[in-house]
């Protein structure tokens, strides 16, 4: 295991990494938002106040067909804090999104960030350019996405987000350098009804050797 992956825009969130940890060699962890960063910090910490992400180290471990036991758990966790090196700020709207660095990552991975960050179309294409730029040619995309949205809540606050389905994502992807035979994209319907989006969009792709 030799490469480096990035969440970017992460949020307070570690769910990505769960897996990733046992997959790569080292992790580095990106949002925009300061307090969301300190809440990755806390859970790195082990601070008592931090959230209780085992029941989704758990739901991993079983997808994975690994030990989910306590142990098995905490063996994994570990595993997180051992290989995410990095937390630090970032900005989709950047030209050089996580300011001055030459770094280019192995593996990308940024999930409900461009379009849940701006309802402006033109914007989020931007952002996903900015995004990838941090990936090495020949690099891997992990990507999930909002479909069919006009807005997402958390808790009783409503956002809003950008409206694109599966062909605008394909088309922006292959546009910003993704070989156009390594996009796969997935797609499974909103949980309820209620939601203001169509569903969910999982996406990867492999950034063309020759960018
Ligand atoms: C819907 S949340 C997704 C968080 C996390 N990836 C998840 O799956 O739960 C969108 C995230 O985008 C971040 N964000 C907002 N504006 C941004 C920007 N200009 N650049 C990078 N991230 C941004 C927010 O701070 C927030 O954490």
């Amino acid at each position: 295991m030799s490469s480096i992956a990035l969440d970017f825009g992460g949020g307070p969130t570690i769910y990505s990494l769960i897996t990733a940890s046992a997959r790569v060699k080292e992790i580095h962890f990106s949002d925009y938002l300061e307090p969301n960063l300190q809440e990755v910090q806390k859970w790195l910490d082990c601070a008592p106040d931090a959230f209780d992400w085992s029941a989704f180290t758990r739901a991993a471990l079983v997808l994975e067909d690994q030990d989910y036991s306590q142990n098995g758990i905490l063996l994994r966790e570990e595993e997180i804090r051992r290989r995410l090196t990095r937390v630090m700020k970032c900005d989709a709207n950047n030209p050089l999104p996580l300011g001055k660095t030459d770094i280019q990552y192995d593996v990308l991975i940024t999930n409900f960030c461009a379009e849940s960050s701006t309802e402006d179309r033109s914007q989020w294409r931007l952002f996903i350019e900015n995004i990838t730029s941090l990936l090495k040619p020949g690099g891997k995309l992990i990507l999930c996405a909002l479909k069919g949205a006009v807005s997402y809540s958390v808790g009783k606050e409503v956002f809003p987000a950008v409206y694109i389905l599966e062909n605008d994502l394909r088309q922006a992807l292959f546009e910003v350098g993704f070989l156009k035979d390594s996009i796969q994209i997935e797609s499974v319907p909103a949980d309820r009804p209620s939601r203001h989006y169509q569903g969910l969009m999982l996406a990867m792709a492999m950034k063309s050797a020759s960018i």
